[in-house]
């Protein structure tokens, strides 16, 4: 008999979610939903709530590894994790995010890392940073099979060129570039583009004219999907909340409290009790205090017999 509620029959029922769907779901006016997982857990708990598209975003190096920022982490590092993250997905849209210096060097370089979120990381699709710079890279990683997620405005790898993780496109003429890198990249063959921290009302613009969905974070209403990183919408994340994140959840709080009381418990002698313990069948035992008694600690028999 299942154990689930028909709310999570029907989502554990629900048909995959491809590169297609995203598309559909523009067309029809529909929101699409994407959050990170970097792990089994988080990504089975999205793929049954009832997410559209799992992304394993770079953020990981910050927010699991404990970086200042998202340059460090290594492709190795990605493809450990999105392994993880694709054990717990079964219809949401897989998106493994390239880490800095993966597909910057060479276009043969981008392609044979985004191939490797496919063949040894169970990604369905690969997401990159960058505008018209990154054209050619993204037209040969499509025309290699490979979906490819755009990602413009703040992108955080090139934090120490932008002069911090500060908003992007203010002005009218950093505003006319960013539209423009967006005909690009769609030109260019990207199935959707991530626009972060970008003024709502040019973010609206940009998903207006293209016809790929745009995937918002802090760039306001107007685009045809939302994404956040789950750490900062779970409240796990310490250091910083950036202003564009709702905090659906406290759990560095509730962590805390947890290991606090269990530090607590064990003081005071309170854990483990008799329902966390195994229990030893009375004969058995008495058995063994018999042979013990027959025998001295090394297991020899014992002088008195
Ligand atoms: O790395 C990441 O989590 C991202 C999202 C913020 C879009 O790129």
């Amino acid at each position: 008999m299942s154990t689930l509620s028909p709310v999570s029959t029907a989502l554990s029922e629900r048909k995959k979610v491809t590169t297609h769907t995203l598309r559909q779901k523009k067309e029809r006016g529909e929101v699409i939903s994407m959050l990170t997982a970097y792990d089994y857990p988080t990504a089975l708990a999205l793929d049954q709530a009832g997410i559209d598209a799992i992304l394993v975003g770079d953020s990981l190096a910050m927010v699991v590894l404990g970086y200042q920022n998202t340059l460090p982490v290594t492709m190795e590092e990605m493809l450990h994790h999105c392994r993880a993250a694709a054990r717990g997905a079964r219809a949401a849209l897989l998106i493994g995010d390239m880490p800095f210096m993966s597909y910057q060097a060479s276009v043969e370089e981008a392609i044979r890392n985004a191939g490797r979120f496919l063949k040894e990381g169970g990604m369905e699709a690969v997401k990159l940073e960058g505008g018209r710079e990154r054209a050619a890279a993204v037209q040969a990683i499509v025309a290699a099979g490979i979906p490819v997620m755009g990602h413009l405005g703040l992108t955080p790898q090139s934090v120490n060129q932008l002069g911090g993780f500060r908003p992007q496109g203010r002005t009218a003429v950093a505003a006319k570039r960013l539209l423009e890198d967006a005909f690009l990249l769609e030109e260019a063959g990207c199935f959707s583009l991530v626009l972060e921290s970008v003024p709502a009302r040019l973010a609206e613009l940009v998903s207006r004219r293209l016809s790929i969905p745009t995937i918002g974070i802090g760039a306001g209403m107007g685009c045809d999907g939302q994404v956040l990183v789950t750490h900062d919408l779970l409240g796990l994340f310490d250091r910083f909340t950036p202003k564009f994140v709702k905090k659906y959840a406290d759990l560095h709080g509730e962590m805390r409290r947890a290991f606090g009381e269990f530090i607590a418990d064990v003081t005071a002698h309170r854990f483990p009790g008799d329902e966390h313990t195994v229990e030893m069948p009375d004969e058995e035992w008495e058995a063994l205090l018999r042979k013990d008694g027959d025998h001295d600690h090394k297991g020899r028999a014992s002088k008195a017999k």
